[in-house]
């Protein structure tokens, strides 16, 4: 057996050692022989030595520009690498030499969204479903991909059409029941978290939200809930509630404490911290401030921005009850709309306060004491919070009547509270 039959017995074998001897050999004789560094491109690539495959395939294009399996390989090791601008170049080169090729232009695809070309991530999927129609995965990522362009409307026919094909098509659904719900789409969005809890996926959110649409007032949002829905928003955060939906609740907050500036306050607890927008508005009235936050992902970002003398991933009563110390301001900007009854945070906020310590939050308004509202946040009455300071002894210092942030362009309607223990 010649040596090429003989190494190329080694690749297949997986006997790494032997077949890169082997071409390493056949390349001391013959250097620009394009298929040995195809075989040793793919060898090394196939061992996860990604660098030296992307060197090897790199000496193949140079020698053989037509050899499309290479670019593409390329393709795939810069898209790992995360350098998408050459990635796209490579997969564009292999598209040309393959114009037939679904999965050169689903991997184009999902690199020009990873550049921010959703407009030619969007031509690539349309291509790849022309090559292979109704081909699930591509329908389901056109259906994210309007999704996260705000295309509500084509997002939905793309991911009804994937459960059409596929009625269990659990992730599908998923972003069924939230348009849907987004669309006011309320029976299909019932029907569609229904399906979800019976699928047991991502249960704990399709069961808050039929309670939201069914009219249903629950205690509080579940912990789980929380964490997924804020562990997956934490980097888009603040770009999509303080850009778009104008929410300025913690600037308005401290503007509850005018008069009040001058004073410097020993401790301040920051509950449901999120990234720390409220540690940004009172930095500088503070002498130590601490955050607490369920979701790791926000207290990640509230991390990064160093704020805060500790952060702690807790929930609030958790933390209420379990530390000893006490604050003299305590703050929770907009995360109220996560809980219903409030009574035991009342008891415990005032057991950790200092005398006199201050009390300054921000509720949705509701008409009863709370009320879960259709949307899966919670709205308190002025009057259940007026009575839950009276018993847990707090003075109510301030009503103000607030916007908290934008929905569908209409400000929703709140109160910020400044109380006194
Ligand atoms: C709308 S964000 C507000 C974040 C921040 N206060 C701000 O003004 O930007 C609500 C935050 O409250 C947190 N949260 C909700 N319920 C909580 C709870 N029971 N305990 C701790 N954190 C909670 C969420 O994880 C989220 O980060």
């Amino acid at each position: 057996m010649d040596l090429f039959a003989q190494t190329q017995k080694y690749h297949q074998a997986g006997d790494f050692e032997q077949a890169l001897a082997g071409y390493q050999a056949l390349l001391a004789d013959d250097l620009d022989n394009p298929q040995f560094s195809y075989l040793l491109a793919l060898l090394f690539f196939e061992k996860g030595r990604r660098d030296e495959a992307a060197h090897w395939f790199t000496r193949v294009v140079t020698l053989a520009p037509e050899a499309a399996p290479a670019h593409y390989n390329l393709g795939i090791i810069f898209f790992e690498q995360g350098d998408y601008p050459k990635a796209a170049q490579a997969y564009e080169e292999a598209a040309k030499l393959c114009p037939e090729d679904a999965d050169i232009f689903f991997n184009l695809a999902l690199t020009r969204k990873k550049l921010g070309q959703f407009d030619k991530a969007f031509s690539c999927y349309q291509k790849v479903l022309a090559l292979t129609p109704d081909a699930e995965d591509v329908l389901y990522n056109l259906g994210v991909l309007c999704k996260d362009l705000h295309h509500h409307a084509d997002s939905i026919w793309f991911f009804e059409k994937v459960v059409k094909n596929n009625p269990d098509h659990t992730q599908a659904l998923n972003n069924l029941g939230y348009l849907y719900h987004m669309e006011r789409e309320v029976d299909k969005a019932i029907a569609t978290y229904q399906k979800l809890i019976t699928l047991d996926y991502n249960a704990t959110m399709a069961g808050h939200m039929l309670a939201a649409l069914t009219g249903q007032t629950t205690a509080t949002a579940p912990e789980g809930y929380i964490r997924t829905v804020f562990d997956s928003f934490s980097e888009h955060y603040e770009e999509s509630l303080v850009d778009k939906l104008g929410y300025t609740v913690p600037a308005q907050l401290r503007a509850m404490l005018t008069g009040k500036n001058s004073h410097r306050f020993p401790t301040t607890l920051d509950m449901g911290c999120g990234t720390g927008l409220s540690g940004e508005a009172f930095q500088d009235l503070t002498e130590k401030l601490i955050g607490l936050d369920l979701s790791p992902k926000m207290l990640e970002v509230a991390g990064k921005k160093g704020l805060y003398d500790s952060l702690h991933e807790t929930d609030i009563c958790s933390f209420l009850r379990e530390n000893k110390a006490s604050f003299d301001l305590i703050l929770a900007a907009d995360v109220f709309i996560y809980i219903g009854d409030l009574s035991e945070i009342f008891t415990l906020v005032k057991k950790r306060a200092a005398v006199g310590g201050l009390f300054l939050f921000s509720t949705e308004l509701a008409a009863q004491d709370f009320c879960l509202k259709p949307m899966g946040r919670y709205g308190h009455a002025e009057y259940y919070i007026r009575g839950l300071a009276q018993e847990s002894g707090f003075s109510v210092l301030k009503v103000t009547a607030a916007s908290i942030r934008k929905e569908k362009e209409e400000w929703i309607a709140g109160n910020l509270y400044l109380l006194r223990a």
